[in-house]
């Protein structure tokens, strides 16, 4: 049994290479993935946990909510959570500290992933992607310190009941829009799409992914695809994908990482 557990979910990587960095400070961490149902969800001989997610349609992704609900965790455990997001936090941190009363809590900007709504490099202000990634090292090195030291944030993440109301919004728009998921004639039919997909949602047909309608939409495949050959409409066939440069599709599907 590892010493802490940090529970992440992430659909281009940029959470699971923060979770990571945050481990090696920490050491002897076991990151559990909450894509699929997660791995673990007896945490009761850790003596920190944490949880490291990204914002998505101003509230938490997939089934994340469900997840945590599930999670058991013992009386007197340090907990903590990290919150990545493009350009407003939205309710996330605020709904795990409603079920898991958080010690602490941090959040971190980064380029949005969600290439269908804006190209990622859309930053106010304007910030290349070195620059973003030397924020998350910089903000995991933070954290890492403040957890292994066990520090207390002085204040509750806020509620931003709006955030609430385009969360359950933003869900409701999956199925419309996983009908425009197309891959195009670069496609290879290697399979990583349905490697990476959480929700087994992608079958090769004739060698080609064929999308089901059970899409929370991460765009896990659209940012691994290596040959940028996924689309989302006819909108996001100029924008550049944008997953963690220190992450592979391959890390993403792995159940438990586990950081000495
Ligand atoms: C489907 C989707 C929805 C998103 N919604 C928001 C949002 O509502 N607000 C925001 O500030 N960022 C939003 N983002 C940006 C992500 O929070 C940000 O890019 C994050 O770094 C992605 O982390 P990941 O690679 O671990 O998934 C969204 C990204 C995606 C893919």
């Amino acid at each position: 049994m590892s010493e802490n557990i940090i529970y992440c979910y992430s659909g281009s990587g940029h959470c699971l290479n923060m979770a990571q960095n945050i481990a090696k400070v920490l050491g002897d961490t076991d990151i559990v993935m909450m894509r699929s149902f997660p791995a673990k969800t007896d945490a009761t001989e850790a003596k920190r946990v944490g949880f490291v997610f990204p914002c998505y349609g101003g509230g938490l992704p997939g089934h994340v909510e469900e997840y945590i609900k599930a999670i058991k965790i013992a009386p007197g455990a340090y907990t903590f959570a990290v919150e990545q997001f493009a350009g407003y936090m939205g309710c996330g941190l605020h709904k795990i500290d409603q079920i898991v009363r958080l010690d602490y809590w941090n959040t971190i900007s980064n380029h949005s992933t969600c290439i269908w709504l804006m190209p990622h490099v859309l930053t106010f202000p304007p910030t290349s992607k070195e620059t973003a990634q030397k924020r998350l090292d910089q903000k995991a090195a933070e954290v890492g310190i403040d957890v292994k030291t066990m520090q207390h944030s002085a204040t509750r993440p806020p509620e931003k009941a709006f955030f609430a109301l385009e969360s359950k919004a933003f869900s409701g728009m999956h199925p419309k829009r996983v009908k425009k998921f197309v891959a195009n004639a670069d496609c290879i039919g290697c399979g990583t799409c349905v490697r990476v997909c959480p929700q087994g949602n992608i079958q090769l047909v004739g060698g080609k992914p064929s999308f089901g309608s059970n899409c929370i939409g991460c765009l896990s495949c659209v940012q691994f695809c290596p040959k940028a050959a996924i689309n989302v409409g006819k909108i996001t066939e100029k924008r550049e994908r944008f997953p963690n440069p220190h992450v592979k599709a391959a890390d993403l599907s792995k159940p438990i990482i586990h950081i000495d």
